[in-house]
Formats: structure tokens, sequence, C-alpha cells
């Protein structure tokens, strides 16, 4: 018992243990209210962090252009499905002869009613899913099926072209 009493007072050596200033009862009250503080601050931090990303969701993910293809390989109906960085597919389809990136579609190919992938249908001029006939036009806006019902559409990428080549715009953060 004298041993244990020895070492609480080398611990605490002005007072004794739980008495006056610097004692194992101050100590321990300050060692709660700075891991009090500690705690809140992370909790306000993970707040502050979370409200941004519902204020500014497109903001905090930078976006990069990104080789998609040579143009001249592609004629008029031909379309191929691109994978972003980020993981996100994307249809890409050729619709015009000019010779610059409006002939080109890209278009996000997971449909928004539950997530099939959609593919494009040059003979009808649109996109198809064939999980429950959503159709789409060339923009992107749903025209039949449950995503038209929900008011639905593909988000569109931007496209670029620069000697002969085609470029696309996509987030090159994580999908969160
Ligand atoms: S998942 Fe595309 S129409 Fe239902």
């Amino acid at each position: 018992m004298a041993d244990d009493e020895r070492v609480g007072q080398a611990a605490f050596p002005q007072g004794g243990a739980g008495a006056g200033p610097g004692g194992r009862r101050d100590f321990l009250a300050t060692a709660g209210s700075v891991a009090m503080a500690t705690s809140l601050a992370a909790s306000y931090g993970t707040l502050a962090v979370l409200a941004g990303r519902f204020l500014y969701p497109a903001g905090s993910s930078p976006a990069a252009w990104m080789f998609l293809a040579d143009m001249a390989g592609m004629k008029p109906g031909d379309s191929f499905l691109y994978r972003t960085p980020a993981g996100a597919s994307v249809a890409v389809a050729r619709v015009g002869t000019r010779g610059d990136a409006g002939d080109f579609l890209a278009l996000s190919s997971t449909c928004p009613h539950l997530g099939c992938q959609v593919h494009w249908e040059p003979h009808n001029n649109r996109f198809f899913c064939p999980c429950h006939n959503g159709t789409f036009d060339p923009t992107g806006k749903a025209t039949s099926g449950p995503p038209a019902a929900a008011g639905q559409s593909l988000p569109r990428y931007p496209l670029k072209a620069e000697k002969g080549l085609l470029y696309i715009l996509v987030p090159v953060g994580a999908v969160s």
C-alpha cells in the first residue's frame, strides 16, 4: 500500500492525490477538458466538410481534359463506352460529319432510373435502356419509359477537338 502511495505522489508531486493546484483531480479535469475540446473540434470539422460537399458538390472535384478518340477512326453511327479515371461510364457516339466536336455525343451511360447501362441506337437517333425500355434523345433528355415519367436525363460531358483528336472533360477525383 505504501508503495502505491509513493508512486502516486511521485506522479503528482505538488500536493498529493486529488488535493490543491496540480493535484490528480486538476490533472484529470484538464485532461478531460482537452479531450472534450479536441472531440468538439473534430466534430465541427467533419460537419463543415459535409456542409461544403452539400453546398458545392461539383466544385469539390477537379476536372481534366482526357483523350477520347481519333475522330477519323469513327464514322457516323459508331459508338463505344469510355470509363473515366473516377470510374464513371460514358457512352460516346458519332452523329455528324462536319469534322468537329459537334459531331459527337458523350453522355453518362448509367440510366438514372435504376442504373442499367444505356446504349446508342443510330437507326433511332436515341439512347436506349433495355431494362424498362427507357429512351433518351441525343441531348440526354428522357423521352419514354420510367425515366421520362420521372423527368430524368443523362448527364452530358463537354467535348473538344484538337488536330483531329477528340477530348472529354471529366472529373478526375474519386467518385463519392
Ligand atoms: S433502369 Fe433504365 S429504364 Fe429502368
